[in-house]
């Protein structure tokens, strides 16, 4: 399904009827990365999972830079198209920096949110500079330097060696992404704004998921990020690298069918309505 927002057609792929659920992905995938959860999903809700502009099956647009703030106004601006008021936001990694930037502009649509291994804190001065140099070379050298960079670190090292189908997936949404996207995205992960101030303002539901064998967001940051929010639950998942609803999703999905089932009816909030 394609419309279009902000001047770029987005797609998106779509299950079940009821609430909605904004499944957003991360860097270098696409929403193929969510069919389990949009499968598992319980009656009565309606997963929407987008391919962020330049993603998947989304036109890149002229935009240079695509920060997280791009991303959070296409979403709301695709809510809007479809009539979506509240949502509840579920972010892995980069998808975790744009759910952030959402909370910070369009906060009062939110009903609840689940952090995929991601952390709140804004990129290091060395991190910001190993990616500006990396959009550099994949700029002129094709999706290779981040395929090589990320691939070895993504898994666990069960699904590595049992879960062939996963690790050819992942291969080819990475491998599918145009370098260009790569290097814009890159670029807007860098000159993301600090979010550890934005938690303590957080008043929705939260659950904060991450793979035990995570070694790009560790278990560490993920505890510390469920602290920062009021009331947060985390859950640690087993046998899972960076990306536990591919690589575990049927853990993954009993987190989050749990969590979906102790929301507050949905409703306008307190600060939509005025109140
Ligand atoms: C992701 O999975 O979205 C990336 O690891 C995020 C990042 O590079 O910070």
């Amino acid at each position: 399904m394609g419309v279009t927002v902000n001047g770029v057609e987005l797609e998106w792929r779509e299950r079940g009827d009821g609430d909605a659920i904004l499944f957003i992905h991360g860097f270098p995938f696409n929403s193929a990365m969510w069919g389990h959860q949009l499968a598992g999903l319980p009656a009565g809700w309606r997963g929407l999972a987008p391919d962020l502009r330049g993603f998947g099956a989304s036109e890149i647009g002229g935009e240079p830079v695509f920060g997280m703030d791009v991303f959070a106004a296409d979403l709301a601006a695709l809510l809007d198209q479809l009539g979506i008021d509240r949502v509840v936001l579920c972010g892995l990694s980069m998808g975790g920096y744009v759910a952030f930037e959402f909370w910070r502009r369009f906060g009062e649509r939110v009903r609840g949110i689940v952090l995929s291994d991601t952390r709140a804190s804004a990129d290091s001065p060395d991190t910001k500079r190993a990616r500006h140099h990396l959009a550099d070379r994949v700029r002129e050298e094709g999706p290779s330097p981040v395929i090589g960079a990320l691939l070895p670190k993504l898994l666990s090292p069960s699904t590595t060696r049992n879960n062939k189908g996963v690790v050819s997936m992942v291969r080819a949404m990475m491998e599918e992404t145009p370098p260009e996207t790569m290097a814009r995205a890159l670029l807007g992960m860098a000159s993301r704004a600090d979010s550890d101030p934005l938690l303590r303002t957080i008043d929705v539901p939260v659950l904060v998921t991450v793979g035990a064998d995570d070694v790009i967001t560790s278990r560490g940051q993920a505890e510390m990020l469920a602290r920062g929010i009021r009331g947060a639950r985390i859950e640690l998942i087993e046998g899972a690298g960076h990306i536990p609803p591919l690589e575990q999703p049927d853990e993954f999905n009993v987190h989050l069918t749990q969590f979906l089932a102790g929301l507050p009816k949905n409703s306008l909030s307190t600060r939509s309505a005025g109140l």
